[in-house]
């Protein structure tokens, strides 16, 4: 029995993160090498993908990739870059039948330009696309991300296209690699680790965190929709008291 019938569908999470996390351990596990977790942690990717879709999320973001990974060995790398780029050449027509637009954040100058091609490519072929918007984070580190923002905004002060009073938080979301995006309402992160290891920490400033011990390769549509109706079951009270919110 699917627990899909459980979500209401008129309070699902505007915009869901995923840190895809325990690929390496699955593989290790099985007595398999770490590169054939992400491979299969691949299918999860199109699980979830598919499932969103289906229910109507309008904003996925998963951690692909942080800037940290690139300290991994070296091959650990090459193939994770090879599993990039035959993934979006796959995925291409079922983002497009199914009207999904794709995004990137991150440092993406610093991916190889074979990435970089594919990645732009399939971001320009889906830039109409309207039902859901998938954003990868490849090469993303959040305090790279808020260091940007930083400085450019230091550089508008300093050019005086804008003064230092106007600065708030509105004006430093539009510097963010999501200026175009919602906050993050529902960050789930796999494997059992709690942590959030550089992930998008001005988006979550109010997001509800779901930490599930299944490793990424494991984690299929129902653990997403268990995600799901665990986040509508908490009260999001965003300071104020449980009495105001009725
Ligand atoms: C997540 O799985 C994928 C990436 C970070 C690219 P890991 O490769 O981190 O798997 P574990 O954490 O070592 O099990
Ligand atoms: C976070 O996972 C990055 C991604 C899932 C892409 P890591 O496995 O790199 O995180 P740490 O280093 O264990 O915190
Ligand atoms: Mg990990």
């Amino acid at each position: 029995m699917s627990l899909k019938k459980e979500i209401e569908i008129n309070n699902l999470p505007k915009h869901i993160a995923i840190i895809m996390d325990g690929n390496g351990r699955w593989a290790k596990e099985k007595g398999f090498l770490r590169v054939f977790g992400h491979e299969s942690g691949t299918k999860s990717v199109r699980g979830v993908v598919e499932a969103c879709t289906e229910l109507g999320i309008e904003n996925l973001t998963l951690y692909a990739f942080s800037s940290e990974n690139w300290n991994r060995p070296k091959l650990e790398v090459k193939t994770l870059m090879q599993l990039l780029i035959s993934s979006l050449k796959k995925e291409m027509s079922t983002m497009e039948k199914n009207s999904i637009r794709l995004n990137a954040i991150g440092n993406l100058n610093n991916l190889p330009k074979k990435v970089q091609k594919e990645l732009l490519h399939v971001i320009d072929s889906t830039r109409k696309n309207k039902k859901m918007t998938l954003t990868l984070a490849l090469s993303y580190g959040s305090r790279d991300e808020i260091t940007d923002a930083t400085r450019q905004i230091c550089d508008k002060v300093k050019n005086n296209i804008i003064s230092i009073e106007n600065i708030d938080d509105t004006l430093i979301n539009q510097h963010l690699y999501t200026r175009n995006l919602p906050d993050v309402d529902l960050l789930i992160r796999t494997s059992g680790e709690k942590r959030i290891s550089n992930f998008l920490l001005w988006q979550i400033a109010y997001a509800e965190l779901y930490f599930t011990d299944v490793y990424w390769p494991d984690f299929v549509k129902e653990n997403l929709y268990e995600a799901i109706i665990n986040y509508q079951k908490r009260e999001r009270r965003f300071g104020k008291t449980s009495e105001q919110l009725n």
